[in-house]
């Protein structure tokens, strides 16, 4: 893979071809409308983005069965019904940019009220705070079935034509809660932090064809640090992308969580390179701008991944002078200004005004957890 550091250069990735090193980064999208499949606002979401000119397309965090659901209008590649509408989507997509799409099962971070299922994590201790439901330890028989969940899935994005998979394995999520010593508090040989994480690597790059992409996300913070990255954690991080990389993983994708202040601590591609990991890496949070992405370039990263300034600007790769303002970046950090940016992206499609759903009060709750504020 070619390495000049500039963000607008074609650049190989793997198989593909992709005309720069913009990568849309995975959002669920929080439209306030149930859909548990793609819908039009879904494939006008992201095709908006890829017209517009970003090189990759990371699609939403997908779960991989019912009770992994995170978000009540979250999309799920669960089913082989919604092959069809999972197929407009990456059909839609690909007509500018390849797209990927990522699996995740929500874990301990979910609710009963959302997913109608038990809550369930790597062992009960894992529901680690009152904001979570109690979880249910899964058993050995529970941890091959959701293997195959995973194998299942990817091989559906698969059919449905999308480039590749990334395992959402960040977040506290349940992949994440397994390599997390803090959350993993099992007694069996599943104690062991990259066991489930490169089980379901080496399973998915099995079945899958060689040019379909298996990629995963990983985070230098413990489950609990608040991104924050400790020597433990970092430790960690090293170690995991290390068996990962040894499992067959095409990328890694560097998961830096919400937003961190400017000066930013440094690339963490760039402590993977000196640990020797040499796959494709993806990095980014908090870019607005071409400058503050080749700041990841040059720390080792072969693409950037940017959320927020395309969720509120989705041309912003076709502006001159392209830059997102830090105010509208902070106000995205909110759960109410996330909400407000879904709501106003619908209401311009739809023109119609949102109101009254419940979906909508459920995300509150959902994105306080994950954004860590009340408003
Ligand atoms: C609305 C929203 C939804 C997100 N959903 C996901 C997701 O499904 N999977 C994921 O790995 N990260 C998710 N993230 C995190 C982003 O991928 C990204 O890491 C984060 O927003 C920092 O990048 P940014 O500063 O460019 O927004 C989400 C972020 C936002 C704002």
């Amino acid at each position: 893979m070619s390495n000049p550091n500039t963000v607008d250069a074609p650049v190989s990735f793997g198989p593909l071809q992709l005309r720069n090193r913009w990568a849309m980064a995975p959002m669920v999208t929080l439209f306030p409308e149930i859909a548990d499949r793609p819908t039009s606002h879904h494939i006008e979401f992201y095709v908006d983005r890829a017209r517009r000119g970003v090189g990759l397309v990371i699609v939403g965090a997908t779960y991989v069965s019912p009770e992994g659901k995170g978000f009540p209008n979250q999309m799920g590649m669960d089913d082989d019904g919604k092959l069809p509408a999972f197929s407009r989507l990456a059909d839609g997509i690909q007509r500018y940019a390849p797209a990927i799409a990522q699996l995740f099962h929500a874990g301990p971070k979910t609710s009963t009220q959302v997913s109608g299922h038990e809550v369930v994590a790597p062992s009960a201790a894992a529901a680690r705070s009152v904001r979570y439901d109690a979880a249910r330890a899964l058993s050995a028989h529970d941890i091959e079935r959701l293997v195959e969940r995973f194998e299942a899935a990817a091989w559906r994005a698969c059919r449905a034509g999308f480039a590749g998979v990334e395992l959402h394995g960040a977040n506290g999520y349940l992949i994440h809660a397994f390599s997390d010593p803090r959350t993993n508090g099992r007694s069996d040989e599943w104690r062991s932090p990259d066991l489930l994480p490169t089980l379901i690597v080496r399973r998915v790059r099995q079945r899958l064809p060689r040019r379909f992409l298996v990629g995963y996300t990983l985070s230098p913070f413990s489950v609990d640090g608040e991104d924050r990255a400790d020597r433990r954690s970092l430790g960690s991080f090293v170690d995991l992308a290390n068996a990962l990389t040894e499992a067959g993983v095409d990328y890694l994708h560097i998961y830096r969580g919400k937003a961190e202040q400017a000066p930013r601590p440094c690339a963490f591609s760039g402590v993977l390179r000196r640990h020797g990991i040499t796959v494709p890496l993806v990095e980014g949070t908090g870019i607005r701008t071409a400058a503050e992405a080749e700041f990841f370039l040059q720390g080792g990263a072969n693409l950037v991944a940017v959320g927020r300034a395309l969720l509120g600007r989705p041309d912003l790769l076709a502006r001159s002078g392209r830059e997102y303002s830090r105010a509208n970046l902070a106000e995205l950090s909110t759960s109410a200004g996330l909400r407000q940016a879904f709501a106003d992206e619908y209401a311009r499609r739809t023109r119609r005004t949102p109101t009254g759903d419940p979906s909508v009060e459920i995300d509150r709750a959902l994105l306080s957890r994950s954004f860590g504020d009340s408003r």
